[in-house]
Order: structure tokens, then sequence, then C-alpha cells
């Protein structure tokens, strides 16, 4: 499925470092027919509607600001920490080595919002996990989350259904 997606995905092998198998999206969305057929791909998949799409900087803001746009819905940036000018509420993950934090403005959403959660890939879902985490604080509802690229060995996916989010993505990759 969706293998017209899945081979406008360019493999690097041995980066950032030795035995990783990098999924490469730049050579996706230089390709025009395939950037359409990602952002058709990933709106066909959203179930029911949506108030705001919520992208993961920096490269779910490619895809969440063109599907914001497709479903009619406005964009929530969920920034790295230090970035946003005004009041922010935040939360930490986890790191192979130390902890990342993440942010979005504190007046951002509105109680009840629907959100819809977007990013580029999901690996061991710690940054989606801990963007549900600062979304669920900050008032919104988020039951879905959308993604080009799963690498299901990592158990990302799995884990953000446990959170209870219906989890959608394109294209499944293994570590080989
Ligand atoms: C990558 C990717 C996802 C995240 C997935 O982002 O774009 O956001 O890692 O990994 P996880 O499921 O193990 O948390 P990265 O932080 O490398 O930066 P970028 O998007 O800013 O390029
Ligand atoms: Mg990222």
């Amino acid at each position: 499925m969706n293998d017209d997606i899945r081979q406008r995905i360019r493999t690097i092998p041995d980066f950032p470092k030795p035995g990783i198998m990098f999924r490469d999206i730049t050579t996706l969305l230089l390709d025009a027919e395939g950037l359409k057929l990602t952002i058709d791909r990933m709106a066909e998949a959203v179930d029911g509607p949506v108030d705001l799409v919520a992208g993961i900087e920096a490269r779910g803001f490619l895809f969440g600001a063109a599907l914001a746009v497709k479903l009619g819905a406005g964009m929530l940036l969920v920034r790295k920490d230090g970035k946003l000018p005004g009041a922010t509420i935040a939360e930490d993950y986890a790191l192979e080595y130390g902890t990342d934090r993440i942010a979005i403005h504190a007046d951002a959403l509105a109680p009840g919002a629907r959100v819809l959660l977007v990013d580029d890939l999901i690996a061991t879902g710690g940054t989606a996990r801990a963007a549900v985490r600062l979304l669920r604080k900050a008032g919104a509802e988020v039951t879905q989350a959308s993604f080009v690229v799963d690498l299901p060995e990592l158990g990302g996916a799995e884990a953000l259904r446990g959170d209870g989010i219906h989890v959608h993505s394109l294209v499944a990759f293994d570590g080989h």
C-alpha cells in the first residue's frame, strides 16, 4: 500500500550513525506529485472534524500546515523549547542521552479544541507522546495522530495507541 509514496522516500544507510537506516523524506517533498499524494492520503484518513492541526517542529510543520489547509483547520506549532515569544506550557521527554522539551503558547487552545497531531515520522514515540501530554494538559481533545512514516520495530505507534490515540501512517519501514 502507498508504494508510490514509499518509492519516493530515500534511504541513507549509516546516518546519523553506523547501523541506522535513515528514511529521508526530502526526496518525497521535492516531488510535486508525491507531495500531493501524501497530503491527499493523510487527509482521507482523518476521522471527523478537526479544529487545529498540531505539527511538531521541524518536519511536522511541513505536512501539518499543508494538511491544515486541506482540512480547513488552523495550525498549531509544537516547538522546541525557547522559540515561542509568549507565555508557554512545556513538556519534557527522554532522548537516548538526556531530555528534550517541547512547548506551545499557553493561550493557543480553546478548551475542548479537537486537535489532530501530525509529524513526518514516528520511531520510539517519545516526541509524539510528549506532544499528546502537552496538548491534553492545555485542554485539547486529542484522539488521532497522522504520520508519513512509521518505524514499527521501535514501538512508538503501539505506545501511542495505548495512550488512546488513533494512529495513522502511510508507510512502514523495518530496520533494514
Ligand atoms: C525526528 C522526527 C520525529 C521524531 C521521531 O525529529 O521528525 O519528530 O524524530 O522520533 P521519536 O518517535 O523517537 O520521538 P528530530 O527531533 O530528529 O528533528 P526535526 O524534525 O527537527 O528534523
Ligand atoms: Mg521531527
